[in-house]
């Protein structure tokens, strides 16, 4: 009886084997179905760490040309700060300018008194939009030795004329200088009262516009005393010359305030002729000859 109820008929042996064969199958495909479920999920998760770094790297790309940009400015910065010689960060907010840029001549230049150091002789006249120029960067020749312009005295002799109409006998007691005799009155000055003062108001040999034979050092008959001195320009012929001279050719040459300009003090004495029209534009621009030509 037991041995017969113990007994399993085939087909219940077929069916318990298919049983465990579908769970087997069914298992595997679950096992699978999970495996590539967590495969899925970490795919996801990766491309998300990955866009994090992205994320991070494109904001560091978009940093990052920036970042070289700043420190290259804050070098730059520091570096003009210490004459150019250092790349130091300083940490300091960049300067908006450009670091290599070439300085300006005047900044290469050694200057002594307005003076370049070590400049060479003159070989040509310099011409400014056709005017001769002389100051302390523009030296004639030694040899440029033409003597007193015709026209310039010409137009002296015109204005003294219209001055004495006025009743003010212009002298003009200082014309043409040669370079040797402009070298000659240098020397005695510097001689007299050291090379500093004496660059404030006497020209070095090469340097004279009177070497131009376009300047005249103009006084009155009679005030001789006031001759070569600034209250010749308080005087009635000096007002009547600072406000007609133009009308006849002549500029003021050294203005008041204008030292670091022309380079000499204030002659109220010293008159330069231009040609035309020109030193009627100049005196009503109110400014120096070398404004108005845009040199220095
Ligand atoms: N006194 C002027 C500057 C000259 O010597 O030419
Ligand atoms: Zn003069």
């Amino acid at each position: 009886m037991n041995r017969k109820a113990n007994r399993k008929s085939p087909i219940a042996i077929i069916v318990s084997i298919s049983i465990v064969i579908l769970i087997a199958i069914l298992g595997s495909i679950y096992y699978k179905f999970e495996v590539a479920q967590s495969a899925t999920e970490e795919k996801s998760v990766e491309p998300t760490e990955l866009e994090k770094e992205e994320t991070q790297n494109k904001t560091n790309e978009t940093e990052e040309p920036l970042k070289p940009q700043d420190e290259n400015a804050d070098d730059l910065a520091s570096s003009e700060k210490n004459g150019g010689n250092s790349l130091v960060n300083s940490g300091e907010q960049p300067i908006k300018q450009p670091a290599k840029e070439t300085p300006p001549a005047t900044e290469e230049v050694e200057l002594e008194n307005g003076y370049i150091v070590g400049q060479k002789p003159a070989t040509e006249p310099t011409f400014v939009k056709g005017v001769l120029i002389a100051n302390k960067k523009n030296p004639l020749p030694s040899t440029y030795n033409k003597g007193e312009d015709p026209k310039a005295r010409a137009a002296f002799e015109k204005m003294a004329k219209a001055a004495m109409e006025n009743g003010l006998e212009l002298v003009a007691f200082s014309g043409f200088r040669s370079y040797d005799y402009q070298k000659t009155l240098y020397d005695r000055y510097v001689k007299r009262d050291g090379k500093e003062a004496a660059d404030r108001y006497s020209a070095r040999p090469g340097y004279s516009e009177h070497q131009t034979g376009l300047a005249f050092d103009i006084g009155e008959k009679g005030r001789e005393d006031l001759w070569l001195t600034n209250e010749f320009g308080e005087t009635e012929a000096g007002q009547w010359l600072a406000q007609n001279a133009h009308k006849y050719g002549f500029i003021l040459r050294y203005p008041k305030g204008k030292e670091e300009i022309t380079g000499f003090m204030h002659e109220s004495w010293h008159f330069r002729y231009l040609e035309g029209e020109l030193a009627t534009k100049v005196f009503e621009a109110g400014v120096t000859l070398e404004e108005y030509l845009g040199i220095q």
